[in-house]
């Protein structure tokens, strides 16, 4: 039986699905594997870096570390999962995983959309995977369905919903005539917008993650201060009456268009149809639109946070490098 040794880096949100799914699903994933690869592996968590080795974070302190050295340095840990979030010391440690030899796996967004590329082309030299199906609407593959399922097209247009904090308080303003203060209020009393909503309803978050989307369907990473970038703060209620009288609903949507000077970007609200797919993907649902040439159109839909979702897509990058390994 080979064992491939992972770290963790963080345990959150995310971290901790992740580890409760590699727990629970150890088996399934072995048994999956041995399918693919013909091979008996498992999957093994070795170290976890947080930040205080004494907190009680409900595992055995011994896998616990709160020195980076010691995964870094560790030659049996083969694949480093990022999930800390944000830029630094994020970049740094995924930077230093791919620099020792190691394979890396995140869900963060910032930070891809920050590095203008730079994390993916390192890998590239380095020859390791670097994968991150988590940072873009969480649970949906749309990375998977870009890269792979649409090798035969030529993307024309990704537009999406690809925040849920913003479509939950759009939608509440819709459908319950709410203003975007109580819709706001109401989103964090449910723990769908964070005390600080800034990344969210600035529009900070979904112009990372159409960045990343960007690059993928155009193989050109917009430079973040050309995205056009519209929050929802403005938004008033006098807003939704006319849309509605228009027979039309406002969602938050980003996009990325080719066009004959290259990639136009940018993530506003905006009115669409009742009719267009889209505008029934309410709630903190997220959904990608992929228009391309020969596919023609595909909507993909799911949850875009979340524990375990958000952890289904990160063991489903663990899973695709540990088949290779
Ligand atoms: N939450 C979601 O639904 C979701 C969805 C899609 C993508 N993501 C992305 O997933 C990533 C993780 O998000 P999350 O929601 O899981 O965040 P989180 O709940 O805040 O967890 C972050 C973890 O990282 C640890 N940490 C922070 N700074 C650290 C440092 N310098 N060294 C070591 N550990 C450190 C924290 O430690 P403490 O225990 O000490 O706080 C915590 O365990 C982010 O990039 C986020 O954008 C999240």
């Amino acid at each position: 039986m080979k064992t491939v040794k992972i770290a963790l880096l963080g345990l959150g949100t995310v971290g901790s699905g992740v580890k409760n799914i590699l727990e629970e699903k150890k088996d399934q994933l072995s048994q999956k594997l041995f399918e693919k690869t013909g091979e008996k592996k498992v999957i093994e968590i070795k170290k976890i870096l947080v930040r205080n080795t004494d907190k009680d974070y409900g595992v055995d302190k011994a896998i616990l570390t709160d020195d980076y050295a010691q995964i870094i340095n560790d030659p049996q840990i083969q694949i480093v999962v990022e999930l800390i979030g944000g830029q630094e010391p994020a970049s740094k440690y995924m930077e230093q995983a791919i620099e020792a030899g190691k394979h890396v796996v995140t869900a963060n967004k910032m930070a891809i959309a920050m590095s203008g590329g730079s994390i993916e082309d390192k890998a590239r030299e380095k020859g390791v995977s670097f994968m991150y199906e988590a940072s873009v609407a969480g649970t949906i593959p749309v990375i998977r369905v870009i890269e792979d399922s649409l090798v035969a097209n030529e993307i024309q247009k990704i537009s999406g919903i690809i925040n849920g904090t913003t479509n939950y308080i759009l939608s509440k303003m819709m459908n319950e005539n709410q203003s975007f203060e109580s819709a706001l209020k109401k989103a964090q009393e449910l723990g769908f917008a964070e005390a600080d909503p800034t990344s969210d309803v600035e529009g900070y978050d979904a112009m990372y993650k159409i960045a990343i989307l960007s690059k993928l369907a155009f193989n050109i990473m917009p430079d973040l201060n050309d995205i056009k970038r519209t929050g929802i703060r403005g938004v008033s209620i006098s807003d939704i009456n006319k849309a509605r009288e228009n027979a039309n609903t406002i969602k938050f949507i980003a996009q990325a268009e080719k066009c004959r000077d290259g990639v136009r970007v940018s993530v506003s609200p905006l009115e669409i149809s009742k009719d267009h797919s889209l505008a029934n993907v309410d709630g903190a649902m997220n959904a990608v639109y992929i228009t391309c040439d020969n596919a023609g159109e595909i909507m993909l839909q799911g949850a875009g946070a979340g524990s375990r979702p958000t952890a289904s897509a990160v063991v489903s990058d663990i899973f695709a490098i540990a088949e290779k390994l």
